[in-house]
């Protein structure tokens, strides 16, 4: 076939008709499980002051120093929105919900924006579902969270994931343990990777991210954080993990997870799974106890996740798990002749007021042609319509897969097939 002259963005897939009713089936999944969390949804905009992702995500992290899709307008500078934790600490300090009182469990769904190079598992504009608890550094806000997060892939029907987890620390736990990461990486310096080299001054922590080659001698031997933890930041992190235990969800310890953006402090996670190739992260999150006063508002503790849908069914598919039902119509109005389409065009919508999902043919083709279409529709049932038919007030209800046929009144097919 000849490339068409207008095609999507590279990196950015449109979501076709075969495709949407899985997307619905997560939703609702996602929708149903948050609310036996007591989640409430939050939905802001898709574009957010530069300067707020800037600020929130961190400068030197990849997402603002390269993967940014920024516009101007006026004097105002706009991102698209690359993930939702820092747009949505801006609407809660914007609209001062720390007055509705407790603490503010929230999540959502919707598309982010980040201007990578497009790969399987890796898109430009990709969906995410998340949650955020603001107002809250009880290690029960942690594993609510991460069981949140894992209760959906349960639903899914994924289960052979892994549960990353480490403490990032506090402010002072992770000075103290920069301190001594530059100390053992200080003589192999120069050995490092030229990126690696750029982060040692300012943000020694994400060398223990890098996939370069040549520094993983260095990473393997690295001192890890949890030996330079304060008592508190201890404390957190074991409660964290013993109630992870309590709760009987598995999880491995990774002391050299410390995530891509720079608001994390104490607990960070990720899922990650086997079925996924090279970009093996389902999901990941943590605690950012300090992001909402850095935006400005007042001093609140936080916690959240944030999870790749289209990740999420690229494992569903890996596993042969089908979220959604094939496509189907209850009922399909067959129609001979002027009146019957009339006629049909009519009584379409007392099917549906019936409950029931109901079509007829737009193209008025011939009757073979209706019945092929309504096969192809997945039809349940076909009502031939036709003059004689209608002068006897009479329709043939077809049961497609069946194969039979029974002549009924139309009120009698709504209620033999009425939900
Ligand atoms: P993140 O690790 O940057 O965290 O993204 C979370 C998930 O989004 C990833 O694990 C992955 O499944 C998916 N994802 C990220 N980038 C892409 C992409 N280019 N294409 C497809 N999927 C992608 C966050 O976004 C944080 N806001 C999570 C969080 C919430 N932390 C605290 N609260």
């Amino acid at each position: 076939m000849p490339k068409p002259k207008y095609t999507s963005h590279v990196g950015m897939v449109d979501i076709l008709p075969d495709e949407s009713p899985k997307w619905r089936a997560l939703e609702t999944i996602i929708h149903e499980e948050a609310a036996k969390f007591n989640f409430e949804e939050i939905r802001t905009p898709i574009m957010e002051q530069t300067e707020l992702i800037v600020r929130g995500i961190g400068q030197l992290t990849d997402i603002v120093s390269k993967e940014i899709f920024a516009f101007e307008k006026g004097d105002s500078h706009y991102v698209l929105r690359p993930e939702l934790t820092a747009p949505v600490v801006r609407a809660f300090v914007e609209h001062h919900m720390e007055q509705r009182g407790g603490s503010q469990k929230l999540y959502y769904i919707g598309p982010m924006f980040r201007a990578e190079r497009p790969q399987k598992g890796r898109q430009r504009q990709f969906h995410q579902f998340g949650a955020e608890v603001l107002g809250s550094d009880d290690p029960v806000a942690d594993v609510e969270i991460i069981a949140l997060m894992i209760r959906v892939y349960e639903r899914v029907g994924i289960s052979n994931f892994e549960l990353k987890l480490n403490s990032v620390g506090d402010p002072e736990s992770r000075e103290a343990y920069k301190e001594a990461l530059r100390e053992y990486l200080k003589p192999n310096l120069g050995k490092l990777s030229e990126l690696s080299q750029k982060r040692f001054e300012k943000n020694p922590m994400r060398i223990l991210d890098s996939k370069e080659d040549e520094d993983q001698p260095f990473i393997k031997d690295a001192p890890v954080i949890n030996d330079y933890l304060n008592e508190e930041s201890k404390a957190h992190f074991q409660q964290v993990k013993d109630y992870l235990d309590d709760l009987g969800i598995n999880y491995t310890l990774d002391p050299h997870l410390v995530r891509g953006l720079d608001y994390y402090t104490r607990t960070a996670f990720e899922l990650t799974s086997p079925d996924l190739g090279s970009q093996d992260a389902l999901a990941g999150g943590g605690r950012y106890d300090l992001l909402v006063e850095e935006i400005g508002g007042p001093s609140t503790p936080a916690i959240g996740f944030a999870a790749g849908m289209e990740r999420l069914f690229i494992a569903c598919e890996e596993l042969e798990i089908e979220l959604a039902k094939e496509k189907s119509v209850d009922v399909y109005f067959v129609t001979l002749g002027d009146a019957a389409r009339k006629w049909a065009l009519t009584h379409l919508p007392k099917a549906r007021e019936a409950g029931l999902s109901a079509t007829m043919d737009y193209m008025s083709r011939s009757m073979k042609a209706q019945m092929k279409d309504a096969n192809r529709e997945n039809a349940h049932y076909t009502i031939i319509i036709g003059d004689n038919e209608l002068a006897e007030g009479k329709f043939t209800l077809r049961n497609m897969k069946e194969s039979e046929e029974i002549s009924l009144g139309f009120e009698d097919i709504l209620a033999k097939l009425g939900v």
